[in-house]
């Protein structure tokens, strides 16, 4: 029986960001458990690497990559910490965080607060003989002369303690940081960033925003494959704002959770159009149940990521999910998530 439904209201009577630091907290008190078993037919593989089962937690969450074994532990399929940054930074300054409970989302302005790529060197030292699958998502300092040069001081870092790694383009949070998705900018960045990748390097994803013009898509689909992107995460959070209840909704930020899902399986669908199955594309963004998750996986998605339900629901989401994505392949008639990618 899950005690969140318990915890919940106390953790909602705290500023946002008090309860998160806690919840981390009390993540580092628990086991390092290894994750637990799945039904084979969850298992995949993308970007030669063996998913077991296609539920992650989305980054974010553990930006220092202070628990990622305990989170693999909650029954992710993987886990991708950060945003990272060269340079360790403060962030925006407080409050930056909003839960907006009338419309199941979340508001930040974080600002990647993080403690700096040495630090989450050491402590993912720590896991990478355990069996889980952790990505290192990395990004630019708010402050950097020259941003193409953190992401290659990040790949050149981090590369050694990551199974996979994303390069955050998306953030609403760092001024100018989206127009790296412009093609001429992404251009010079991914070639930068093949670079410095060198042979035998891990995987890397590229995360995109959801608030892409007519048109973009295929171009960033274009660019990357030519750089060698091993996968898409489609999307970050959004800076539009549908029609939201909460008082929190003029906020400056990014929007997540369940306001973002249409957007972000709107745009999921164009990189699959534009993609052609060609590129792996992993979907995030407002997925809270294992209907989400299967829909995002019809649309094209190999893999799928997830935050803010975790928030309104707690930590049973990851084995909630995964379960009843079994069911569906069951139901469907499928042998495995693979058979099911871009079939709706
Ligand atoms: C509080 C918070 C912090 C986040 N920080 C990051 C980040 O540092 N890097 C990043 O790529 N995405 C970050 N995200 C975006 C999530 O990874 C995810 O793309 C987005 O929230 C949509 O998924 P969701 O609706 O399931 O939360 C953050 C999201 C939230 C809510």
């Amino acid at each position: 029986m899950s005690l969140y439904p318990l915890v919940r209201p106390l953790a909602f009577a705290l500023d946002a960001e008090r309860a998160h630091r806690l919840t981390v907290g009390a993540l580092k008190l628990a086991p390092r458990r290894r994750p637990a078993a799945f039904p084979d037919v969850l298992r995949t593989t993308v970007a030669g690497l063996d998913f077991p089962t296609p539920v992650g937690l989305a980054a974010g969450f553990d930006k220092d990559a202070e628990v990622p074994e305990q989170l693999l532990g909650l029954g992710f399929g993987f886990v991708e910490v950060g945003t990272v940054t060269p340079r360790p930074q403060a962030g925006n300054p407080k409050p930056r965080l909003f839960r907006l409970r009338e419309d199941r989302a979340v508001i930040n302005r974080m600002g990647f607060n993080n403690a700096g790529q040495p630090a989450a060197f050491e402590r993912l030292l720590d896991c990478t003989r355990s069996h889980g699958i952790i990505g290192v998502n990395i990004g630019a300092n708010k402050d950097s002369a020259d941003r193409v040069a953190d992401y290659v001081a990040g790949v050149k870092a981090m590369s050694p303690v990551a199974r996979f790694l994303t390069i955050n383009i998306s953030s609403p949070n760092t001024p100018g940081l989206r127009q790296l998705q412009d093609e001429g900018a992404l251009r010079a960045l991914l070639s930068a960033v093949e670079e410095a990748r060198g042979g035998d390097g891990p995987p890397v994803f590229l995360k995109v925003a959801p608030d892409l013009s007519e048109g973009e898509p295929d171009q960033i689909v274009r660019v990357a494959i030519q750089h060698k992107i091993d996968a898409i995460i489609v999307s970050n959070t959004t800076v539009t704002r549908p029609l939201l209840k909460s008082r929190y909704r003029d906020e400056t930020g990014g929007l997540s959770g369940e306001p973002l899902k249409p957007l972000a399986l709107k745009a999921l669908r164009e990189f699959r159009a534009a993609s052609g199955g060609e590129m792996p594309l992993i979907g995030v963004g407002g997925i809270a149940t294992a209907d989400d998750a299967w829909e995002r996986i019809r649309a094209g998605a190999c893999l799928v990521q997830l935050y803010t339900a975790m928030v309104y629901q707690g930590p049973g989401i990851a084995r909630r999910i995964a379960r009843g994505l079994a069911e569906r392949l069951d139901r469907a008639g499928f042998a495995n998530i693979a058979e099911a990618v871009g079939t709706g």
